[in-house]
């Protein structure tokens, strides 16, 4: 993404704007000592433990380890994505952001006709929803008790029964873009929509991307959507999410449902916040999409068989989303009930209370696994095949407490003493090199995260002649921070960090700017310093080592020979 926006104007913007006049705009910050405090924005608290570094321009939050620069901030604050971000902080400085051809800004001036149309479109749709000719469509919305409030807050419209309504009033080249029509092979075309109740699709900014439309009776196919079009992918796209945020723009988690109907209608019975997928199962995009919104996602369906696969999907697909501080429950309802039935049937009350008592991915996920059977009552067999099963799906997991408590419940489960580590050995080695990234507190982490914090400290790096033969793990993130920081001359953290978004390291660097470091500022020089000798040790250790068991094998080349020497006397120091 970073991509279409040229780096260096990054750097500048970074260089330009300050952070603390930015958080300061959205949250109350009290100066404390060198930085500034304030209750933090990305999670409940009563204490204050969000943290502006004014000297870095980075902030950090010792509750819940968000942390980022001015862009990660309105990202994260403001629901934006990365170009919007960079938008609105050069906006804030008067800056224009320089748009690289093809890339996605300049392709957005091609999409602005497109936008324009589904706008119109969707106006006109509505007006024939209060028109004569949609007396049926009202009819239709007061039969299933959509009220004239929730109908207007949704845009709901009306698709007439003529074949060319849209094309008598629109240019036809858009329309065929827009998806609005269907062209034949004999070249003659007709509306999508027709005689149809319509559902305006809207993205997070509120602008329509597509249209969904429902018969009035029990014709099929009961539904129909857009196609695919440049400003719609249905595998992104949800349904609701603008009115979901014009309700509440900072929601503690949303619902996500299967129908239109039954977001509006428990829109309509007071139950904020809903969301649903648009005919399709749940992607990774689409949880990646909602999880910017808020922290936690409730999957709800229906108790029959086929809304139990479609659980156990969702669960599988958000899995290696959830990262800490990300949560997902389940709602189960009553077999062949859908939302919108069961407000009905039962009242909002008792959906509320289901809401309230949904249940977390953890024991969804054990209840799965072992369909709901006592350990005690099962074979080893049985227990062997949970063990390996549900290993494989928790590998899956980003390293966190969380993955280690739900392997410690399945090595309990299973009774099976070394389940996790066997079990985690199978995971991918991604998986596994990140656990053993992230497991301890090794010089090599700490290493990168002062160095992430403080890319000055490049210079002792550089200090170690031989830093660049050193084996770790992590050892190909610091070459590559290290290449950052000389090539780009990077001075600050903030924009050190904006290098990365985009990188294979993100979800490596995210982590270890979560570490929470108490080093105070004067001590970081000494910490690095220290980190840095015990990581040059080790390194030269293994080195040696590798180096010998060669040399017992067969004999050692020239150039190794003198590696050996220089390593030996090295470390005798
Ligand atoms: P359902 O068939 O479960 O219907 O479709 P529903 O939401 O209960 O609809 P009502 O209550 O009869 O009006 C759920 C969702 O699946 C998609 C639509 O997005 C719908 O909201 N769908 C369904 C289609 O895309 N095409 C179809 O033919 C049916
Ligand atoms: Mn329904």
């Amino acid at each position: 993404m970073s991509g279409f926006i040229p780096k260096d104007f990054i750097d500048d913007l970074l260089n330009r704007v300050d952070l603390v006049d930015l958080v300061r705009r959205f949250v109350p910050l009290k100066k404390q000592g060198a930085s500034f405090v304030a209750r933090c924005p990305f999670h409940d608290e009563k204490t204050p433990s969000f943290n502006v570094n004014p000297s870095k321009q980075l902030y950090y939050c010792f509750g819940c380890g968000a942390s980022g620069n001015a862009i990660s901030f309105l990202i994260h604050y403001q629901h934006l994505d990365f170009v919007e971000a960079v938008e609105d902080l050069a906006g804030s400085i008067g800056l224009v952001v320089p748009k690289e051809a093809g890339g996605k800004a300049a392709q957005s001036d091609q999409l602005t006709p497109l936008y324009a149309l589904m706008a119109e479109v969707a106006a006109f749709y509505r007006q024939c929803l209060t028109r004569p000719e949609g007396a049926g469509a009202r009819a239709y919305l007061e039969r299933r008790g959509l009220g004239a409030e929730v109908a207007a807050e949704f845009e709901l419209g009306y698709a007439p029964e003529a074949w060319q309504t849209l094309l008598e009033r629109f240019d036809r080249a858009l329309l065929a873009k827009a998806g609005l029509i269907v062209e034949r092979d004999d070249h003659k075309a007709y509306d999508r929509f027709r005689n149809r109740l319509i559902f305006p699709i809207r993205d997070k900014r509120g602008r329509v991307i597509a249209l969904g439309g429902r018969v009035l009776d029990d014709a099929l196919p009961k539904y129909l959507n857009s196609p695919e079009t440049p400003i719609f992918s249905k595998s992104r796209e949800v349904y609701g999410l603008f009115e979901a945020l014009k309700r509440v723009s900072r929601p503690e988690q949303l619902l996500v449902v299967e129908g239109y109907v039954d977001v509006i209608a428990l829109a309509g019975a007071g139950v904020n916040c809903v969301v649903a997928t648009l005919g399709t199962a749940i992607t990774p995009q689409h949880i990646q999409h909602l999880f910017r919104q808020c922290h936690g996602l409730v999957f709800c369906f229906d108790g029959d068989a086929a809304g139990q696969k479609a659980a156990v999907r969702a669960m599988t697909t958000s899995m290696p989303l959830l990262q800490a501080g990300r949560e997902v429950k389940f709602l189960t309802l009553p077999e062949g009930q859908d939302p919108d039935d069961y407000v009905r049937s039962d009242g909002v009350e008792a959906f509320q209370a289901r809401l309230a008592a949904a249940l977390p991915l953890s024991d969804f996920f054990f209840q799965t696994l072992t369909d709901g059977a006592e350990p005690g009552s099962v074979s080893v067999e049985q227990r062997a095949r949970w063990s390996a099963d549900g290993g494989k799906l928790l590998g899956q997991l980003p390293v966190s407490a969380f993955r280690a408590l739900m392997f410690q419940r399945l090595t309990a489960l299973c009774g099976v003493s070394d389940a996790a580590r066997h079990i985690s050995s199978q995971a991918s080695g991604r998986a596994r090199q990140a656990e053993a990234q992230g497991g301890k507190r090794s010089a090599a982490r700490l290493v990168i995260a002062l160095l992430l914090r403080d890319p000055a400290l490049a210079e002792q790096i550089r200090a170690h002649t031989d830093w660049q033969q050193w084996h770790f793990p992590g050892a190909a993130l610091l070459q590559q921070v290290m290449a950052e920081i000389t090539t780009y001359r990077i001075s600050s953290a903030a924009q050190l960090l904006e290098h990365f978004r985009d990188s294979e390291h993100w979800p490596t660097i995210q982590k270890l700017m979560a570490i929470p470091l108490t080093i105070p500022e004067e001590g970081m020089a000494a910490e690095f310093s220290d980190a840095l000798s015990r990581l040059s040790e080790s390194s030269r250790k293994q080195a040696v080592e590798l180096l010998l068991e060669q040399a017992r094998q067969r004999s050692l080349t020239e150039s190794e020979r003198l590696r050996l020497k220089e390593l030996l006397a090295s470390s005798r120091q």
